[in-house]
């Protein structure tokens, strides 16, 4: 053996004692060992990553930084370094630009020339975040206000050049919804200018950025905001590619579709299903648009035309389906491939002091109240291996969505099915599990809806439900506040009009916080979701305790994303080490109301044999 391949011997060894010490919290003794191998050996990246873990479980949030950025450099094509540099990257303000973080995306991704890690929505959020922030950076685009746009703005035939030519920035555009209002401004005025003026210049990326750029303003939902100008154009381009054939004319035709589809959705044109047909023959890249932009929503309005429904829909709940038939939500696009166990397994680990005796049946059954565009039931049917799920929500189109995405996916223990909560009592099936998320808190009576899915639990089943919290969502109720003071409606150019105001506003705006919630704010359906529901409830924990007691479940606990609120609460709230007690959550959130997200997602458990 070489010194140098003893040395390697010797790192490997302490890294994996290290990274046990710092799963069982010992940290100094971590630290101790990650220190040894880095005086041996300054450019291992590894140690530099899990160096930024111990660094982050200490509190030392930029220590951390710097850690994965140290092991970005080293290693540009590192995926842990760069996905947890994301996520911390993710809750600052300004992102610094970096020529370190920018190979290690270009590594990553365009050079893998696929989406190479295995993304989770949460990991997209991130990764589009820190790639936006540093493609803003790359090209000089940090403009922070939009109100320039009404009044002309233009864009040099230089920069349109150099921006199609970034093969990073086309990546991006064509897998994330873009979240950078630098982006935002230049994307707007080269559509605008192609649109008023001709595509141009000519050069060798002009159609491959044409189609990413379309690929984005599908993804959006065509959240960009427009001028009056461009919608009467926008209607006479519409014309001529709802007469065009789909062949012939070559290059300048298939540019004269992608421009209209900056603007509008290509599946809706009355030849929508001509021009899917014709796809089939057109040359990359507007080929893999056409898939998403015409093949995929016309494969999805022939699920939905055959989506059985099992009850019929009450009168209280049509205006939320209507609302979710028009905006499906959410537009989920990354799926992270799950560590497959059975639920049986997952459901000891998380409550061990529960007894429940179903859970040595071979197959278990859940229902998933509510499913959207099936993210949530996919997730379950994908991660575990004993369960069958039934997915059921209001909205025909938010289903086909997901019965395409499972298919696609391979998950088969999901049935899609039509179906109003509030109509569900006579269903003949009890399920030993429940989910609902986001979903009771748009009923008229949530109280009602919660009393439907407590019936259809088998004895001892669980439930897990996700609802607004009251303090975690003020800035919406403040931006509710603001769209009812402007009288704003729901349909699409209001709420590009809206999110366009909230754009013109100085940074210091109260209003400019919604950039920095998510990606909700950044397309239509989310928006819609966000800020112009039909209705919502928001809830405290008193709330929650006299909803749950209303109907005999016992609350098992919140899922915490944030790990530091743990320890936090047990240090604050030591009569309630099994973290169960609402009373004590709402002192706790009296004291610490920043920390309260927008969300609570918890699980309880339906009082029955065996489950205390
Ligand atoms: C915010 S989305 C949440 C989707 C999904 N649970 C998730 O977290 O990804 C809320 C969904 O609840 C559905 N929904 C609301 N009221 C419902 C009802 N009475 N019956 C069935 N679905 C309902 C809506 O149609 C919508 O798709």
């Amino acid at each position: 053996m070489t010194a140098g391949s003893r040395r390697g011997a010797d790192s490997a060894r302490d890294l994996r004692v290290a990274r046990r010490h710092l799963e069982k919290g010992r940290l100094e003794k971590a630290t101790a060992l990650l220190q040894t191998v880095l005086s041996r050996d300054p450019e291992c990246a590894d140690a530099h990553v899990e160096m930024g873990a111990v660094l982050e479980v200490r509190g030392r949030r930029l220590e951390a930084m710097r850690s994965y950025h140290q092991a970005a450099r080293i290693e540009p094509g590192h995926a842990a370094a760069l996905l947890r540099f994301a996520r911390l990257a993710y809750t600052s303000r300004e992102i610094e630009p970096s020529e370190v973080i920018l190979a290690a995306l270009e590594a990553s991704f365009v050079d893998a020339e696929r989406p190479p890690l295995d993304s989770s929505e949460a990991q997209a959020r991130d990764v589009s975040r820190l790639m936006g922030a540093q493609l803003e950076a790359r090209h000089d685009l940090r403009t922070r206000c939009l109100a320039p746009y009404r009044d002309g703005g233009g864009v040099e035939a230089a920069l349109i050049e150099r921006l199609a030519a970034d093969r990073l920035l086309r990546f991006y555009l064509a897998h994330y919804v873009n979240v950078s209002t630098g982006i935002e401004y230049a994307a707007t005025l080269i559509r605008r200018r192609w649109l008023l003026e001709g595509p141009g210049p000519e050069g060798p990326d002009r159609l491959a950025f044409l189609a990413s750029l379309a690929l984005q303003c599908f993804a959006n939902q065509y959240a960009w905001f427009e001028t009056s100008e461009e919608t009467a154009a926008v209607e006479i381009l519409e014309n001529e590619i709802a007469a065009w054939p789909g062949e012939g004319d070559g290059v300048p035709a298939l540019e004269r579709f992608l421009l209209h589809a900056l603007y509008r959705p290509p599946a809706g044109l009355p030849n929508a299903t001509s021009l899917g047909a014709a796809a089939d023959g057109w040359p990359e890249p507007v080929r893999t648009f056409a898939r998403a932009g015409l093949a995929e929503p016309l494969a999805e309005r022939a699920i939905e035309a055959a989506m059985p429904r099992v009850t019929p829909i009450e009168a209280d709940s049509e205006a939320v389906r209507e609302q979710y038939e028009a905006n499906p939500y959410p537009a989920w696009r990354h799926h992270r491939a799950h560590r497959r166990e059975s639920f049986a397994s997952f459901a000891r680990r998380h409550f061990p002091k529960l007894r429940l005796p179903w859970l040595a049946k071979a197959r278990k059954h859940l229902l998933v109240a509510g499913a959207g565009t099936g993210r949530e039931p996919i997730a379950y049917a994908d991660r575990f291996a004993d369960l069958d799920v039934l997915a059921v929500d209001l909205s025909r189109a938010s289903l086909a969505y997901g019965e395409r995405r499972a298919v696609e996916l391979g998950v088969e223990a999901v049935a899609f099915r039509q179906a109003d909560i509030l109509n569900l009592a006579d269903l003949d099936q009890r399920f030993e599990v429940v989910a609902s998320q986001g979903v009771l808190h748009h009923m008229g009576d949530p109280a009602a809806g919660l009393r439907v899915l407590v019936g259809l639990l088998a004895p001892g089943g669980l439930l897990r439900l996700g609802l607004y919290s009251e303090r975690g969502r003020d800035i919406v109720v403040r931006a509710r506040v603001a769209i009812a003071e402007a009288g704003l409606g729901s349909g699409a150019d209001e709420m590009r009009r809206f999110r366009f105001e909230v754009l013109c506003q100085p940074e210091s705006h109260p209003l400019r916080d919604l950039l920095l919630t998510g990606n909700d704010f950044f397309c239509l359906s989310g928006l819609r979701d966000f800020l112009f529901h039909v209705r919502e409830h928001r809830y405290r924990p008193r709330d929650l305790k006299a909803l749950l007691d209303g109907q005999g479940l016992r609350f098992l606990g919140f899922e915490l994303s944030h790990a530091g609120k743990r320890a936090l609460y047990l240090r604050e709230q030591p009569g309630d080490p099994e973290m169960c007690d609402l009373d004590a959550w709402e002192r706790f959130e009296t004291a610490h109301p920043k920390m309260v997200e927008g969300l609570y997602r918890f699980w309880c458990c339906k009082a029955g044999e065996g489950s205390r």
